[in-house]
Parts: C-alpha cells; sequence; structure tokens
C-alpha cells in the first residue's frame, strides 16, 4: 500500500525459482490473486494502457494464466472473447498451432470459425517469457485471416527477448521481471 501502481503489481508476484525444473524463475501470479487490491490496481492498470482497445476488436486469451485478466477488461470494453486452448479441451472442430516454451513444447487450439478473416484482434496473455506462445497464437490467427493488431500480457522477462519475435507486432506490458 502506498507504492505507485506498477510496483505495486510487481510486488504481489512471488517469484519461486527452479520451477518447474531448475534455472527456472517461476513468476508466480497466484500471489497477486490473493491480494484482492493488488489485481484491483492490475485491471484499473489495464485498462488505462489499453485505452485505445475498443469493442470491434476480438479479444483472444490464452489458457489458463491468459483467462484471468482478461474478464475486467473484456466487460469495460464490450469486446467479444475467444479463448485459445490447449489440445483436448475444444469440443467443436478446431485448428491447431504447435510451439516451443521456455520449457517444452505445447500446442494451441481454436474453435474454427470463432474469429472471422478480417477481424482485428488483441491477444491477451498473463506472461511473455521467449515470446513463443504469443508468436503461435498470432501465426494461428493469422492463418485464419484475421490481423493482430497487438498483445498485452502483465509480465515480460525481458531478457528472454520474445518481443523481437511478434513480427513487430506491439506488446503492453505492465511489469518486467528479472
Ligand atoms: C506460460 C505463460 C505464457 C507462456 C509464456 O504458460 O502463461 O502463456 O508460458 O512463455 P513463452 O513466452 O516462452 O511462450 P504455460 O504454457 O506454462 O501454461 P499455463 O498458462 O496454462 O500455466
Amino acid at each position: 500500500q502506498g507504492r505507485p501502481p506498477r510496483p505495486r503489481i510487481a510486488a504481489a508476484i512471488r517469484v519461486v525459482p527452479d520451477f518447474p525444473k531448475p534455472g527456472i524463475m517461476f513468476q508466480d501470479i497466484t500471489t497477486l490473486l490473493l491480494d484482492p487490491e493488488a489485481f484491483k490496481t492490475l485491471s484499473t492498470c489495464s485498462l488505462s494502457v489499453t485505452l485505445t482497445w475498443t469493442s470491434r476488436w476480438s479479444q483472444v486469451r490464452i489458457e489458463a494464466r491468459g483467462f484471468i485478466f482478461g474478464p475486467p477488461i473484456a466487460l469495460a470494453i464490450g469486446a467479444k472473447f475467444v479463448p485459445l486452448r490447449k489440445p483436448k479441451k475444444l469440443p467443436g472442430e478446431v485448428i491447431s498451432e504447435n510451439y516451443d516454451l521456455e520449457y517444452g513444447s505445447d500446442c494451441l487450439q481454436m474453435h474454427v470459425g470463432a474469429v472471422q478473416p478480417g477481424e482485428r484482434v488483441l491477444i491477451v496473455d498473463d506472461l511473455v517469457a521467449t515470446g513463443g506462445t504469443l508468436r503461435a497464437a498470432i501465426s494461428l490467427l493469422e492463418r485464419v485471416g484475421a490481423e493482430v493488431v497487438e498483445c498485452a500480457c502483465v509480465i515480460e522477462l525481458p531478457e528472454l527477448k520474445g518481443r523481437e519475435r511478434l513480427d513487430g507486432k506491439p506488446l503492453y506490458i505492465l511489469v518486467e521481471s528479472h
């Protein structure tokens, strides 16, 4: 309390060394969720940096932690929300994109028809590390003809240079971690 907003958000995020494997400094946002004031500050900050977002833009969010930060913004601007999910979660026909993570590899899926060709899309996640996840999301959306306008994350690990893998898309972040 009493801290400016971004340091307040950063202080509420716990860093767990060597999880899920040695050498990874895991950015644990569950501690931020335990602190309603910090979570509220995060939502307010997100809205203040995203004043240019409009309800004409669809919002695409990435499972699972990316889902947590979406509702306040989506409700505030009245935007459509499209979940990108891990395999075998979506019941309808899906389009898939495989990608490499900071630790391992994974796959994102989206329902066919959830985003139309020409739709302008904002991609939201909790964290950008290597940028592999956001890059996969961008690629998936461009394959269905969407225009990815911006990406937004709560936390960036700048030393991993994920920002450079986003094909020049603008990236908003609230907190840098090292
Ligand atoms: C984490 C995080 C991002 C991604 C960032 O997700 O939530 O989506 O890694 O890493 P990158 O920039 O190196 O791709 P994770 O795959 O661990 O899944 P979760 O959100 O379901 O926990």
